[in-house]
């Protein structure tokens, strides 16, 4: 595997935006055929100098060669003809075109002058059909699930016919089968000598799929290697400059009385009977497989979907919650799995973005906004979480992928309600951040609020959680308390086949 050349080599890559350097000095290689792994913490570079290689952003310094020659990439055009393709990170489907627009824009089919709208959608359901998708290619992009944008995404970048694939955090958004198929369809481009970039936050994946590493600090070239030299924790070190002792920290907290209590919470036939009991202090952590109805769950206490049955206690009230207003005010947030599609304003700074769903917080008795008090609190967050940005003035549409996340958590961290329903909170998160988070929640355990965490990566529910409750089907097919949880067991009720 050694002796192979390597198809692309980016070498002494710089690129500065206003106010930071992004990238300085960056080395990055592709071998046919493998997969490199692209890693380091939210901000570190990684978007950035995949948007170099496919056109997106000009390079300030360094070159780029394929296959041995020197090569100018000077826009998007460019690099396709140079057999490179992109998954971007954000989603760039247009959500009004159809499915068979979005596979086929910028290389449309002609019939003479006229667009061949017929040759366009049967190659597109030709596309489809090898990839087991079963959607019309004439549906609206707009009525997918996220998941499926991101598989249409994919299948767009896969059906160019690329030298050099770039997939940046593509199964953030997917479920297990869905990503399942992504594996699957990177192991047939490996079969057929395709380069492989693959960048993502999550360390299963990065050893399940990838050849070689190479990680970035802070605009940085860190090292690069292969993956049978690196472990675990060589890996978290490179990336974050240090090693990182007990990522999943718990805290020992007595638990108090009942905050939150669910009762025959049932909607339609997509839950049933939901009953659980949230104490004061306490994670509650909710596992099971995407669609096993844990986001439904969540959004029917928040009010977002209107139950069929049920009921929903408070510290020992009934309570009337028809819609996310009734929830708030009753001291429930819900921090939505979606995060890409709500919550931010991206022409808006991270201050403005921290602070303006909160706005009464800061004004005085006539009115008045109080900045100090608006800016400190912004500094507070933005520092717990590592929030990496020029100053807190900086737009959020500048910030990278992660940081956009961290800065919608914190928004919402700000309100600090009694109870606190997080869905997939660590997404997209690096390392180092994800800690960070764990820390926050266990800071509000001390304090005495309720906490559910739904969450799809094992380590995590296992590492936080004082209980766990596993869902199957729109059923709880399992309580578990942190004494006794594993990875068998929940998984054993996740696939609903114990109970
Ligand atoms: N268009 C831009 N204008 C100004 N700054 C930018 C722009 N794009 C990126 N940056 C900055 O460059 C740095 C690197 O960002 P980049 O998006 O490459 O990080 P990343 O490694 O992809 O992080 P993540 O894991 O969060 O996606 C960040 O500090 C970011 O704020
Ligand atoms: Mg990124």
């Amino acid at each position: 595997m050694q002796s192979k050349n390597p198809i692309l080599e980016m070498t002494g890559i710089s690129k500065s935006f206003p106010g930071v350097k992004a990238l300085s000095g960056v080395n990055l290689r592709a071998f046919p055929g493998e997969v490199m792994a692209l890693l380091g913490e939210n901000g570190a570079g990684k978007s950035t100098l995949m948007k170099i290689l496919s056109g997106v952003y000009k390079k300030d310094e360094g070159s780029i060669k394929i296959n041995g020659d020197e090569v100018e990439i000077n826009g998007i055009k460019d690099a396709q003809r140079l057999g490179i393709s992109i998954i971007h990170q954000e989603l760039s489907l247009l959500p009004n075109l159809t499915i068979y627009e979005n596979l086929f824009l910028g290389c449309e089919l002609f019939d003479g002058f006229k667009l061949d709208k017929k040759e366009m959608i049967r190659k597109s359901q030709e596309l489809l059909r090898k990839f087991d998708f079963t959607l019309s290619p004439k549906t609206l992009t707009k009525e997918l699930t996220v998941g499926e944008m991101q598989m249409v995404e994919i299948i767009k970048a896969v059906s160019k016919d690329a030298r050099i694939i770039i997939m940046d955090e593509p199964t953030t958004a997917l479920t297990e089968v869905e990503t399942e198929k992504l594996f699957k369809i990177i192991k047939q481009l490996k079969d057929h000598d395709v380069a492989i970039i693959y960048i993502s936050h999550r360390m299963e994946e990065i050893f399940r799929i990838c050849d070689r590493i190479t990680v970035l600090r802070d605009g940085s070239f860190i090292g690069e290697e292969s993956i049978e030299n690196v472990d675990k924790d060589k890996l978290i070190s490179m990336m974050v400059g240090r090693r990182l002792e007990e990522q999943f920290p718990y805290a020992e907290v007595k638990a108090g009385e009942a905050i939150l209590e669910v009762k025959n919470l049932s909607w339609g036939n997509k839950i049933k009977n939901v009953s659980f009991e949230l104490k004061k202090g306490e994670i509650l952590g909710i596992a099971g497989l995407m669609g096993s109805g844990r986001t439904e769950v969540a959004k029917l206490i928040f009010g977002e979907y209107k139950r069929t049955n049920g009921e929903v206690i408070i510290e020992g009230k009934r309570v009337k919650i028809n819609s996310p207003k009734d929830a708030i005010e009753n001291g429930v947030a819900y921090l939505s799995e979606d995060r890409k599609k709500e919550g931010l304003v991206l022409k808006l700074s991270v201050l403005e973005n921290m602070t303006l769903s909160n706005i009464k917080k800061y004004e005085n008795r006539i009115k008045k906004i109080n900045k100090r008090n608006e800016l400190k609190d912004c500094n507070e967050f933005s520092k717990k979480l590592s929030v990496k940005m020029s100053s807190p003035y900086q737009l959020v549409k500048n910030l990278s992928g992660g940081n956009q996340q961290k800065v919608i958590i914190a928004k919402w961290l700000l309100n600090a309600p009694k109870i606190l329903i997080f869905d997939e909170p660590t997404r997209g998160i690096d390392v180092g951040a994800k800690k960070e988070i764990y820390e926050i929640l266990n800071e509000l355990k001390r304090q005495g609020k309720g906490i559910i965490m739904i969450s799809s990566e094992m380590e995590e529910i296992l590492g936080v959680s004082d209980r766990i409750l596993v869902m199957h089907e729109g059923k709880i097919t399992g309580e578990i308390s942190r004494k006794e949880a594993n990875q068998e067991i929940i998984m054993k009720y996740a696939v609903g086949l114990a109970e």
